[in-house]
């Protein structure tokens, strides 16, 4: 490997690790019906673009959560590019509803490997120490 390419890749590695460390679940845990939001979830089909897991798909991960669930629901109320994903308005999806969807997100479990599993990822923060 040129010393160029490596570079690229420690920095790339450097980069994942930076975001694992900084996407960080909200402490506060949820409080809505998770079976009633894994409906929901199928129902507006949040799936489709999500995964049935929250991690794979065209959209963006869900799992692990990074907001809170006021933020939450305001980004589902708005997303930033409509193109991207369709907005859910109070009178689709009130807000108990999100509620409840929230919940069933926050309780599927994260099936990334944490980067001290992962021989490129361990020699780095090893090297770093
Ligand atoms: C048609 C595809 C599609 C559907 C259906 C959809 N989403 Fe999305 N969603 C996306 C895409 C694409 C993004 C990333 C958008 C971007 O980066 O601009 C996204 C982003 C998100 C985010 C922000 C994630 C993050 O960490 O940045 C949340 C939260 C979310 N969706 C929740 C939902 C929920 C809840 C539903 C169902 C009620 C849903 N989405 C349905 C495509 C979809």
């Amino acid at each position: 490997m040129s010393n160029y390419s490596r570079t690229l890749a420690v920095a790339a590695s450097l980069l994942m690790v930076a975001a694992a460390a900084y996407s960080q679940t909200p402490a506060t845990p949820p409080t809505g019906s998770v079976s009633h939001g894994k409906e929901l979830f199928m129902k507006y089909t949040c799936y489709a673009c999500h995964g049935f897991s929250g991690q794979n798909g065209n959209g963006a991960r869900l799992v692990p959560m990074k907001f809170p669930q006021a933020g939450f629901i305001a980004y589902v109320r708005n997303p930033p590019r409509a193109n991207q994903m369709p907005s859910y308005s109070p009178k689709v999806l009130p807000d108990g509803d999100l509620a409840d969807i929230y919940s069933y997100i926050r309780s599927l479990p994260d099936s990334a490997p944490s980067p001290a599993s992962v021989p490129i990822l361990r020699d780095i923060l090893n090297e770093n120490k």
